[in-house]
């Protein structure tokens, strides 16, 4: 099966020129101006980029969470990804206290592999860590595993203690894991979260107010304090504080290999979203919280420059129904909110139209550093001969309407609501296959694959 994308402009994080894209079965096999090559299906790409798939890596499908599961299964999440513009996810495979991460890997890949639409990899979230889990990350890491995240929040479900942390980035020091880091000081914020309870504060609000900034700022600094001793790279998740960037621009000033994202709705929503009324708050519930609008401008410049190296999304979407488990308390209101279908737009439209960051860095920062980071490029991010046919059809120039009820995640509401952003997705190609086309889902339920990652070398 021949595929030819014509008349577009390429863009990956380096380059943009006008060329056409020959697929041959599931890869990109020429690239050139002007083919003229026989091909069994054309796509005019006038007048639009065409970009790689968008990768996320940070995303929780069908994940039970706060006595709820998230909303999308791997099918309707996938697809939504898929619509928006990516194309591969990395998601999350849970190991609970007591359990193996065998366990975890065999319930995770069959939730996806009957269901996932594009491709997807794991990372394994480790809850508790003993020798024989050690032995496991190693059997992982060759398994195409290649990262684990833990937390330094949540005390009591997934929290880790210091020394766990420090024996795991030891151990991908060995075998050449990342780990993943949530920073956030959980012991200090539950001590703020019982005082505020204990204070009657119970509206949606407080979960911001007892998640400050500075223990955002702390457990990154611990986190990459204990991955410089340890001798490893290490990866934050989910930033959202400018006061957490400070130390990972200085980690990296001091020449450390520190990495980190951040996601669209640090960039764009803010702590003003949980003055929201009638529970509406509840919506934007999530940790980290949304900070102040004013140090946006700071996430802004760490991925102009560097400092932050990827956009992902943190997609674990709950409806209103299970948000409002939390009514009386805002601590039992199921953190998360959906965003995988909304990521690229988001970006471009508030990213690159207005000059923040360049059409490259907006290819980088979406797709091909989340691919070299965590061991999927050149496979994945990228448009080169060779590489798997991952490819949007991206224009630069269509406006749509975010709503819940127009876009595709499997939830009743969005945090975006009526916001219009310039740049859409139009026609999107997974490992060679159309699954996107005139606004329909042409692909196949489970067409997507499981990815093996590269460790790091
Ligand atoms: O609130 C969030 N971020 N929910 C998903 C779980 C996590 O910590 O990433
Ligand atoms: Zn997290
Ligand atoms: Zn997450």
């Amino acid at each position: 099966m021949k595929t030819l994308i014509k008349n577009g402009t390429v863009v990956t994080a380096t380059d943009q020129y006008k060329g056409d894209v020959l697929i041959e079965d599931e890869k990109i096999t020429v690239i050139g101006t002007s083919l003229e090559i026989h091909a069994d299906r054309v796509i005019d790409a006038s007048g639009r980029y065409v970009l790689p798939g968008g990768i996320d890596v940070h995303t929780h499908m069908d994940m039970p969470f706060g006595g709820a599961t998230s909303a999308d299964d791997f099918e309707t999440g996938t697809r939504a990804a898929a619509f928006g513009g990516t194309t591969t996810i990395v998601d999350f495979a849970i190991q609970y206290r007591g359990q193996t991460l065998h366990h975890a890997w065999e319930t995770w890949i069959k939730k996806a592999e009957s269901k996932a639409v594009i491709d997807y990899g794991f990372h394994m979230i480790i809850t508790e860590l003993n020798d024989q889990v050690e032995r496991e990350m190693d059997a992982l890491v060759r398994q195409g595993i290649t990262s684990f995240k833990l937390f330094m929040a949540y005390p009591g479900v997934f929290m880790l203690d210091d020394g766990s942390i420090f024996k795991a980035l030891l151990r991908t020091g060995k075998n050449g894991g990342t780990i993943c880091m949530h920073a956030e000081n959980g012991g200090v914020i539950d001590v703020l979260v019982q005082r505020a309870l204990a204070e009657g504060q119970t509206a949606p609000k407080f979960h911001a107010l007892t998640r400050p900034a500075r223990a955002e700022a702390e457990a990154t600094h611990r986190a990459i304090a204990l991955a410089e001793i340890a001798d490893v790279p290490v990866y934050i998740v989910h930033l959202s504080a400018a006061e957490a960037l400070e130390m990972v621009t200085d980690a990296r000033d001091r020449g450390l290999p520190a990495f980190a994202e951040t996601c669209p709705q640090y960039l764009f929503l803010s702590y003003d979203n949980y003055e929201e009324p009638d529970f509406g708050g509840a919506k934007y519930v999530m940790s980290p919280p949304l900070r102040d609008h004013a140090k946006q401008d700071q996430l802004w410049r760490g991925l102009k420059f560097n400092d932050l190296q990827c956009i992902s999304t943190d997609h674990c979407p709950f409806c209103m129904k299970e948000k409002r488990l939390g009514e009386n308390d805002f601590s039992k209101i199921p953190n998360g909110a959906p965003g995988v279908e909304t990521r690229m737009s988001l970006v471009y439209d508030g990213g690159v139209r207005p000059g923040r960051i360049s059409l490259n860095r907006f290819v980088e920062l979406t797709s091909t550093a989340p691919a070299k980071i965590f061991g999927l490029f050149p496979r994945k991010g990228t448009i080169a001969p060779g590489s798997d046919a991952d490819i949007v059809v991206f224009d630069p120039n269509r406006t749509i309407t975010l709503a819940a009820n127009t876009l595709h995640m499997k939830v009743d509401y969005n945090p975006y609501e009526g916001r219009q952003v310039t740049g859409a997705t139009d026609t999107v190609l997974s490992r060679g296959r159309v699954v996107i086309e005139n606004g329909t889902f042409v692909g196949r339920t489970g067409g997507g694959s499981f990815i093996r990652r590269a460790a790091r070398s």
